[in-house]
């Protein structure tokens, strides 16, 4: 079993950025998912991340590094440099407007670093993370030298992601206690994966979409951002089917949600709607929130739950329209492919 501590015990992030400092994996919380984290420098600890998940190895991984002391647009371009070849000025206002927070940006990385951790890119996926646990833990391992933590979300490759530290020991519960720790700070604030930007590329591409909506993107970038197209590099977050619990899951209209679950049989199908079904014995049902964060929030967690009951489906009511909307359709839709 994995080890498991309290990320508020300052001793067990020394102790984590020590395994960090020697090659090993720490499960690392986010504000978004949780990450399964490692020295993003090193080719063998990077390898060592994609063993433990399953995931195809040219499959690039998010480099996470921490906050500056005082963050200004200096700061920001010299906390990434050691990373990244050229920086524009539209990504050190992303940076401003939204570091550290739930956005990963894409950028043309530096010859030579963290090569395995991009999955051959040339390009470098960063993130400065804002949860307090995943800071307190790049601080000290960069005080052990580490630059940053190589982080996918700490799932098996094609699962759905953790929002808790109990997942994540669930999700790799046939490792020993010597190859994962695994710091708990907590369930994840905002619950989906960080909404990515490609700025490798001259324009802005949306590559994955999360909690910061294309409009703030926008905003602070004062040009449009692409809806990604084939070009795209391959990335597993965007891969048609992802997320996928072991249940079916389909998504449905609030009409026709209810007209099919008149005649369903018990214990075959979960159900997690906006809508008032009425309840039914053998059916087991979530009332899902009006907000998108609050629906975001839960998602995983909702997701699990559900799959554990052992039903054969996942009835899910379609997410409302509105880009408030797009991380959490894209979830679904990709955990219903
Ligand atoms: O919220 C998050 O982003 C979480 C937490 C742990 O930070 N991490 C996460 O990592 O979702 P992962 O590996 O599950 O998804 C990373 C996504 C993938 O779709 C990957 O392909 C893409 O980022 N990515 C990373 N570097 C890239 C690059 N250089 N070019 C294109 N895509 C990249
Ligand atoms: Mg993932």
């Amino acid at each position: 079993m994995p080890l498991l501590l309290s990320a508020s015990d300052p001793q067990a992030v020394a102790l984590a950025a020590q395994r960090l400092r020697a090659g090993g994996l720490v499960g690392m919380p986010t504000e978004t998912v949780y990450g399964l984290a490692a020295d993003a420098l090193s080719a063998s600890a990077v390898a060592g991340i994609f063993a433990a998940k399953g995931r195809p190895s040219d499959h690039p991984l998010i480099v996470h590094i921490p906050a500056p002391a005082a963050p200004s647009a200096q700061a920001w371009a010299d906390a990434v440099s050691p990373l990244v070849r050229d920086l524009p000025d539209v990504a050190l206002a992303l940076m401003q407007a939204f570091w550290p927070g739930p956005l990963t940006l894409i950028l043309p990385r530096r010859d030579g670093v963290a090569a395995e951790a991009a999955g051959g890119q040339d390009s470098v996926g960063l993130r400065c993370p804002a949860h307090p646990a995943a800071q307190a833990l790049l601080q000290a391992a960069r005080t052990e030298g580490v630059l940053g933590l190589a982080a996918p979300s700490a799932n098996r490759f094609g699962r759905v992601s953790p929002t808790t530290a109990t997942h994540v020991v669930s999700e790799f519960a046939d490792l020993g206690d010597g190859e994962l720790l695994v710091l708990d700070g907590g369930a994840c604030a905002v619950g989906i994966e960080s909404t990515i930007v490609d700025l490798s590329r001259g324009v802005p591409v949306l590559l994955r979409p999360g909690q910061i909506t294309p409009e703030q993107l926008e905003a602070v970038c004062g040009q449009p951002v692409r809806a990604r197209d084939a070009q795209a590099p391959r990335a597993s977050g965007t891969l048609e089917s992802h997320y996928a619990p072991s249940a079916q899951v389909r998504l449905m209209d609030a009409t026709d949600l209810t007209q099919a679950l008149a005649t369903v049989p018990a214990g075959k199908v979960a159900v997690y709607a906006r809508v008032a079904v009425p309840s039914q014995p053998g059916v087991q049902q979530r009332t899902m929130p009006n907000s998108a964060d609050a629906v975001a929030h839960e998602l995983f967690a909702v997701l699990r739950e559900l799959d554990a009951s052992g039903v054969a489906e996942i009835w899910v009511e379609a997410p409302p329209a509105g880009s408030a909307w797009d991380g959490v359709r894209d979830r679904l839709t990709r955990a219903a492919a």
